[in-house]
């Protein structure tokens, strides 16, 4: 452990201008995904299923599973790494760490205290953001504002799942629909005329009338892990995916029209929609509603499955990393998840 605090007295953000908020932009990206595949074929032989069944009401194909001696921290530190080198930042440069999962290393302490230790980066206040699959995009929207206000300089924000922790590979109805990764982003202050990757709004919201329809009931406070909560099977992942689903294509068509018309822009404006990857049918059915050329929606589900917190920023790196995003393009992230959630983000890149 160091031997004292940072001394706040001498630190010249507490000695900052109040009220003037920095415009915030994405330095850099990065992801990591377990080598480990999980096919289709694998899973028919795990439970009653078909290739044919997952691809066609899923739009999956295979899967990425962690290794068993991988937690959650180990993904979110590859991904971080990556994210740091693209952004050309040490480390030691890093002020704040936040966390989305929603498969923790441990209840506490938060799993960003664990990527602060395997990155070097002592000098990062760390707390995680638990909002499931709209993790990354509620975590981005928190950071912003952290940097906006000065509180902050550099932020790394990470989405990181080994949601096959939490899943009952005998429960066909869940165990096709997931996978573990990790995507990161590095935050930083930007200014001048269009900068690369800037922040430019944020919609995050919850509707809790549908709280139970996603959850992992057992480990909590409400259901402490007993013999009897795990021969219940609690420590799984429940999901009432039929009810989900209509909520997910309202949730991403309403919060990308509203994040639109209060920027005074319109979908003609958009030159790509990055939507969590739960399920490419929702994904089509919320591209054909708004209106969207298929073109105009990126998605990797096939390879993946639905990685949760981790689905977006996978996403957009992998994109970035391909060179499949151009400056000045107009990009939308749209995620929605247990709470139910959901979390938009409009930003310029
Ligand atoms: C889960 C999901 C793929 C199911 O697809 P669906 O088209 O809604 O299918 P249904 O739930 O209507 O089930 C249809 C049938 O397939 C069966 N089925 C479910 N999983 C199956 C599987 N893996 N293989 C074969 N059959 C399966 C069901 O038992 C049901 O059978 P029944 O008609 O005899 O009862 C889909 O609803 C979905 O993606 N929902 C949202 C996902 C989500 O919530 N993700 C987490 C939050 S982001």
């Amino acid at each position: 452990m160091r031997e004292s605090l940072q001394d706040t007295a001498t630190d010249p953000r507490s000695r900052r201008t109040r009220g003037t908020l920095r415009r915030v932009g994405i330095a850099g990206t990065g992801s990591y995904a377990p080598e480990h595949v999980l096919s289709n074929a694998d899973l028919e032989r795990m439970v009653d299923t078909s290739d044919e069944w997952i691809r066609a009401r899923t739009g999956m194909q295979e899967r990425r599973i962690a290794r068993p001696d991988q937690a959650t921290s180990d993904l979110a530190i590859q991904a971080g790494r990556r994210a740091l080198q693209d952004a050309g930042l040490a480390a030691d440069e890093l002020d704040l760490i936040v966390v989305a999962t929603a498969t923790p290393d441990t209840l506490f302490p938060a799993t960003a205290c664990r990527v602060q230790a395997g990155l070097g980066a002592h000098r990062a206040a760390t707390f995680d953001i638990s909002a499931a699959c709209s993790g990354f995009v509620h975590a981005l929207t928190t950071c912003q504002g952290l940097l906006a206000s000065r509180a902050f300089d550099h932020a790394l924000v990470i989405g990181a799942e080994v949601l096959s922790s939490i899943v009952d590979y005998k429960d066909r109805n869940t165990c096709v629909l997931f996978g573990d990764a990790a995507g990161a982003v590095v935050l930083a202050p930007c200014s001048g005329e269009d900068p690369p990757g800037e922040l430019l709004d944020n919609v995050i919201g919850t509707d809790s009338s549908g709280i139970d329809l996603i959850q992992q009931p057992g480990g909590g406070s409400r259901h402490p892990a007993t013999a009897e909560t795990v021969a219940a099977n609690l420590h799984f992942m429940k999901l009432e995916g039929r009810k989900v689903f209509k909520f997910a294509v309202n949730a991403i068509c309403e919060s990308v029209d509203q994040i639109l018309r209060r920027n005074g822009l319109t979908l003609d404006d958009l030159d790509l929609l990055i939507p969590h990857q739960a399920n490419l049918r929702i994904i089509e059915a919320a591209t054909e509603r708004l209106g969207l050329d298929p073109s105009r929606v990126a998605v990797n589900i096939e390879r993946y499955g639905n990685t949760s917190s981790a689905s977006i920023p996978l996403v957009l790196d992998e994109l970035a990393r391909a060179g499949r995003l151009q400056r000045g393009q107009l990009v939308c992230l749209a995620a929605f998840g247990a709470g139910l959630s959901w979390g938009t983000t409009l930003l310029r890149w």
